[in-house]
């Protein structure tokens, strides 16, 4: 038995600012070529692997370090920490059973079909300026909007709302991000933003508790497992979470798929061939090959010994999903990006593993499967126009600019 702290890893910095496009890839090729399976950063362990990544993110030894960040990071009271202390991520055990069981029914695949004739509205009003000027920033044109309009939606609150809806995912889901807990200036902005989402959202639940709709807080409120129903602040926070979670990340996953497919014309000819067939695949892959989640994290609240290997309790695991997504032990020619491969084949990491594995999944595969199918239909040839903006992958690996050029089919 060795001590992980005894190992000689190699080093990776994930809170590296400038971490993202062709260095990103080679960085975590070059932790991947050398044959092992861990690395180190500062304050964490990084597993490469997908067997590893998935044991340590389904192990009860483990939890989601929300907490602890809050705490090195000095969130030790406002509206920020009030969320954090209720964030469905940072609970455990029978808690978290029960909050899913009551979420679950609202985001299941037949529950989340109810929303895609909205999402092909959203996808044709905002595609429709766009389309004359045969080049665009489809990030503004597109992935930005069309999420919030879709959670909106769902969530069945006003779609003017939207922009505001972004806005308070983008600030809040930082709180999962190094580099902006770093900044005093930022965590002011995301205490202000949390405040101001629990403002707005506890008369829309009122409202909808007298008068409910077909929409997810309706559900939530009538949701009831064994006589037992969400209080309001369970409510709220389960409102904010899926907010969310549910804006920035689908925004970020679409902008990567389509700047793959603009990267790969014979993918791109494929999925115009046949966007009903290979639209759900190509959404797949692009989850695959670029995932806007290249790290999942969890505290060891006991000893762990794996492979030999022995973690202590305390130790945080970073679970990387990129290096998990390209494991050759797993995946058939990982580095291909390939929409055509039949079936999903093994689980990828992008939505993490275990209790917390992403309650959104669903949800989020339909919005890129209709964006794709729908682009697909509408565009002939797609190319790059200039160099995309990349966010680093810190936090959500995000996209600030996609400029693209096309002639329309
Ligand atoms: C491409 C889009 C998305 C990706 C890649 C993604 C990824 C993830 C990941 C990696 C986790 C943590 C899993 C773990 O640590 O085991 C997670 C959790 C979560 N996601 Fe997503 N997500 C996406 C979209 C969404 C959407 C659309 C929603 C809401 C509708 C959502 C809501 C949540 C929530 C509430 C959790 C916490 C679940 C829990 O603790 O039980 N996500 N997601």
């Amino acid at each position: 038995m060795t001590l992980v702290a005894e190992l000689d890893l190699p080093d990776l910095d994930i809170a590296d600012p400038e971490l993202y496009g062709e260095r990103w890839h080679e960085a975590i090729a070059r932790l991947m070529d050398g044959g092992g399976w861990l690395a180190r950063s500062p304050l964490a362990t990084i597993v490469l692997d997908r067997e590893a990544g998935e044991h340590f993110l389904r192990t009860k030894a483990a939890i989601f370090p929300g907490r602890l960040i809050a705490q090195l990071f000095g969130i030790v009271d406002g509206p920020l920490h009030e969320q954090i202390e209720g964030n469905i991520i940072n609970t455990n055990g029978d808690e978290h059973r029960r909050l899913r069981s009551l979420v679950n029914p609202a985001l299941a695949p037949r529950a989340v079909i109810r929303y895609r004739p909205a999402m092909r509205e959203f996808l044709a009003d905002l595609w429709a300026p766009a389309a004359a000027a045969g080049r665009c920033d489809l990030v503004e044109a597109l992935c930005k909007p069309y999420p919030a309009r879709t959670i909106a939606t769902v969530m069945g609150a006003p779609l003017d709302d939207a922009p505001r809806l972004h806005d308070w995912s983008m600030w809040i889901q930082r709180q999962f991000d190094p580099i902006a807990l770093s900044d005093a200036d930022q965590v002011a902005i995301i205490q202000r933003k949390v405040g101001e989402f629990y403002d707005w959202v506890r008369p829309l639940i009122a409202r909808r508790r007298d008068d409910p709709a077909d929409d997810l807080i309706s559900s939530l409120i009538a949701a009831e497992e064994a006589g037992d129903r969400l209080s309001d602040k369970e409510l709220e926070n389960l409102v904010l979470n899926i907010l969310v979670g549910g804006v920035d990340t689908t925004q970020s996953q679409l902008a990567h798929a389509v700047r793959l497919l603009a990267l790969h014309p014979d993918q791109w000819g494929a999925l115009r061939a046949d966007p009903d067939g290979l639209a759900a695949r190509a959404a797949e892959e692009a989850l695959r090959f670029e995932p806007i989640t290249p790290f999942t994290a969890r505290l060891l609240v006991e000893e762990v010994t794996y492979r030999d290997v022995t973690f202590p309790e305390g130790t945080v695991i970073v679970v990387c999903a990129y290096s998990g997504n390209r494991d050759p032990a797993v995946f058939a020619h990982p580095e291909t990006f390939d929409i055509t491969g039949e079936g999903k084949g093994p689980r990828m990491l992008t939505f993490g593993a275990g209790i917390h594995y992403c309650v959104g999944a669903n949800l989020a595969r339909a919005e890129l499967e209709e964006a794709l199918a729908f682009l697909a239909r509408r565009i002939r040839t797609l190319r790059l126009d200039g160099e995309p903006v990349l966010q680093s992958v810190s936090g959500i690996y995000g996209t600030d600019a996609l400029p693209i050029a096309f002639e329309s089919a």
